[in-house]
């Protein structure tokens, strides 16, 4: 198969691309005009063909559960906890995995190929993870998955906490997660971060915490997290999810951190329509927009990237599966529309988001490299987002994995 009049992201002119078995074999470029295919030829029609889409935070055990018994009615992350609790006591093992393989098969139709999901653990029979790991096995054709093991109501704070942790990544968990934020006390905060740390390091897994996610000026277990990262020399293999008190943190404190920041090499996520939805709850008026710093995590050179979070869940109750979405709201959100922002804006949705999930040399569009990549409705960026673009073919492995026909109006008057 070859992918012909394609654009690629920061390159000029047309490009070919071919493709023999599972593997990009080629990359040659066409100069400025379009060439006419041959039977089997990809035609990009010469818009951009870009990497897959990921999704770097997700919650696949709890997704299409709204309402389920009860609404969220106050909009907070902590009535979110208590509904998630009520509903949890409902789940099974089957109920888990088709709503987690529907989820899937929204994000696939939205170009999604690469998935990391967080998945409660603070249950003594981690059902959900138990279900999980059969899911990542059952969609391996249509997307890769992570499992972060996430203890939703804590490490310290809840029984068994710890062996938990320890026992789902025994079971298959790729991630280490935590919440810090949400445990009983500050020191139960910074030790269940030193466990995580350890657990992780201990055993090769990738760590990936819900940090500070609350508008508590006062939440500071980024600088915790940083620091055992930069100690510990595990840099871009930690992830700091959420980190929405860092728009509540003073200037003066928040300059200092990120030195350390910088030093440690950690990446972020942000889930700016979770967050916007989520934050802000107890503010009057003006009412704080509750996310973390993003453009300038971005400017200061650190890896930052977006996240959906939730579709349809106690948490949030919209979504569909589509990341795009996501990045035109955060752009809005962040103050990021300016010129250059947009002129890079996919990075938040393709390559800062593998930097995150570690894909290395399995992701990007190479010689060599799989053969996984999307053809879009617009020729760069800031079109892509300007027209609600969409990803019109997904390409897995040399495979053919999703095609959208556009909308076609007419006009008649
Ligand atoms: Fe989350």
């Amino acid at each position: 198969m070859n992918i012909i009049n394609a654009r690629l992201r920061g390159k000029p002119g047309l490009y070919r691309i071919e493709v023999q078995g599972q593997r990009i074999a080629a990359i040659v470029a066409q100069g400025d005009g379009a060439a006419p295919g041959a039977p089997g030829d990809l035609d990009a029609q010469q818009n951009l063909v870009v990497p897959p889409f990921v999704e770097p935070h997700i919650h696949l055990d709890a997704t299409l559960t709204a309402g389920e018994p009860n609404w969220n009615m106050s909009g907070t992350l902590f009535e979110g906890i208590e509904r998630w609790a009520e509903r949890k006591q409902l789940t099974t093992h089957e109920d888990i995995k088709a709503r987690a393989t529907k989820t899937i098969g929204m994000l696939v139709d939205h170009g999604i190929q690469h998935v990391r999901t967080h998945v409660d653990v603070t249950d003594p029979s981690l059902t959900a993870l138990k279900a999980m790991v059969e899911v990542r096995e059952q969609v391996r054709d249509w997307v890769d998955v992570q499992i972060v093991a996430f203890p939703q109501e804590g490490i310290e704070s809840f029984a068994n906490g710890r062996a938990l942790m320890t026992e789902a990544v025994a079971m298959g968990a790729d991630v280490v997660g935590g919440i810090p934020h949400f445990e009983n006390t500050r020191d139960q905060g910074v030790s269940s971060i030193k466990f995580l740390m350890d657990l992780a390091e201990r055993t090769g897994c990738l760590v990936d915490v819900h940090c500070d996610e609350t508008d508590d000026p006062q939440s500071r277990f980024l600088e915790v997290l940083a620091e055992e990262t930069r100690v510990r020399g595990m840099g871009a293999r930690v992830t700091a999810s959420h980190t929405v008190a860092m728009g509540s943190y003073d200037n003066a404190y928040c300059y200092k951190l990120f030195r350390l920041l910088k030093m440690s090499g950690i990446n972020f996520v942000s889930c700016p329509t979770e967050s916007i939805h989520l934050q802000g709850r107890y503010d009057g008026y003006p009412k704080r927009r509750g996310l973390t710093r993003v453009a300038e995590i971005d400017r200061a050179g650190m890896n930052v990237c977006f996240g959906q979070d939730s579709i349809v869940d106690p948490w949030y109750p919209l979504g569909n599966g589509n990341i795009l979405r996501i990045l035109e709201a955060g752009l809005h959100i962040c103050h990021m529309l300016g010129y250059e922002d947009l002129q890079r804006c996919l990075d938040l949705i393709t390559d800062n988001s593998a930097r995150t999930l570690n894909l290395g040399e399995r992701y990007g569009i190479e010689v060599g490299r799989p053969a996984n990549l999307l053809l879009l409705s617009a020729p760069d960026d800031y079109e892509m987002v300007r027209s609600q673009g969409h990803a019109l073919v997904s390409v897995r492995n040399g495979q053919v994995l999703m095609r959208r026909t556009p909308a076609h109006v007419e006009r008649l008057g």
